[in-house]
């Protein structure tokens, strides 16, 4: 595999395709058409990486090509596999800590007052391989079991990625132990895994049944999704352009409960959509309130 400056043409592992700038260019306004994602120019590299295979397998003579089929009605299985291909899913359990704590010292104990009358709802919009939405679970779990009684009428999570691909893994619910040992702690491995088959570990039901997985991608429309409580949608809006992202916080905030709960990943924010949501420092972390 050969590497290269922005201007020039590239080689694809060892087949030997070649990327010009302008077909670079046009697949990157395919991409971001599709799923939102923006690729920096000196992201050929991702290209070159993540798309060799397919255009191996399907044989095209170039990205312009496969671009071209791409942009032509009916294809949407051959999209699918480019947007799988394409998106980042890094993820681990617990991720940065202070949601978590904040979910289960702040929200769940007011959000359980009101929960008398309804079931609590809570949405994972960008799930990848589950980590967290599972992890949502497992602190619902612990939090129903220091305050029995509490959320008596149940709780649900809805989890949605556009990637089928880590929509698959995340229903399976199993995981190795590599990925287990990014964030879940040795306790919480014992009380909410069981072994499996090679070396992995299946996920306990009673923390696998609050969770749905489901497809959807955020540029679309968010059906059945609301009334939520609290809405997760971490480490997804970087990869965005400031105008998707403004559009995706205000049906964000559509899906939300007045009152409800957004957190956004350590580096993102709401921008300036302070008419919408409030900003509320919980020391540390921040977390945003719909209005
Ligand atoms: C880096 S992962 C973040 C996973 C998790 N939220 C976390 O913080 O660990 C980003 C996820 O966003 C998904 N994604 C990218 N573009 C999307 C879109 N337009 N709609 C829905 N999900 C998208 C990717 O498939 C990927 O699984």
């Amino acid at each position: 595999m050969s590497h290269s400056t922005q201007n020039e043409d590239i080689t694809l592992n060892d087949n030997k395709i070649r990327i010009t700038q302008p077909e670079f260019d046009q697949f990157c306004l395919f991409l971001e058409k599709a799923c939102g994602i923006l690729l920096a120019k000196h992201k050929q590299y991702l290209v070159e990486s993540r798309l060799g295979k397919i255009l191996a397998e399907g044989e095209y003579s170039s990205l312009g090509q496969l671009t071209a089929v791409l942009g032509q009605p009916g294809n949407s299985c051959l999209k699918e596999q480019v947007i799988n291909a394409m998106t980042t899913n890094e993820t681990l359990w617990f991720r940065d800590i202070h949601p978590y704590t904040i979910l289960k010292e702040k929200l769940l104990p007011e959000l359980a007052v009101n929960a008398s009358s309804q079931r609590l709802k809570i949405w994972s919009a960008a799930c990848s391989t589950g980590q967290e939405p599972y992890s949502i679970s497992m602190i619902i779990d612990e939090f129903k079991s220091e305050y029995p009684g509490a959320l008596r009428l149940g709780e649900e999570i809805i989890a949605t990625d556009i990637s089928t691909r880590v929509l698959e893994q995340a229903r399976l619910a199993e995981y190795e132990m590599l990925a287990l040992g990014r964030g879940l702690s040795q306790d919480r491995l014992k009380k909410f895994f069981e072994p499996s088959v090679e070396e992995a570990w299946k996920l306990i039901p009673k923390i696998k049944q609050r969770v749905t997985f489901r497809e959807l991608n955020l540029l679309g429309e968010y059906p059945d999704i609301g009334p939520c409580d609290i809405v997760f949608c971490r480490n997804v809006l970087i990869y965005f352009s400031t105008s998707r992202k403004r559009d995706i916080l205000q049906k964000i905030h559509k899906v939300l409960k007045p009152g409800g709960y957004l957190l956004l990943g350590a580096s993102e924010s709401i921008g300036n959509l302070n008419d919408l949501f409030d900003m509320i420092h919980c020391r540390p972390g921040i977390i945003y309130k719909a209005k």
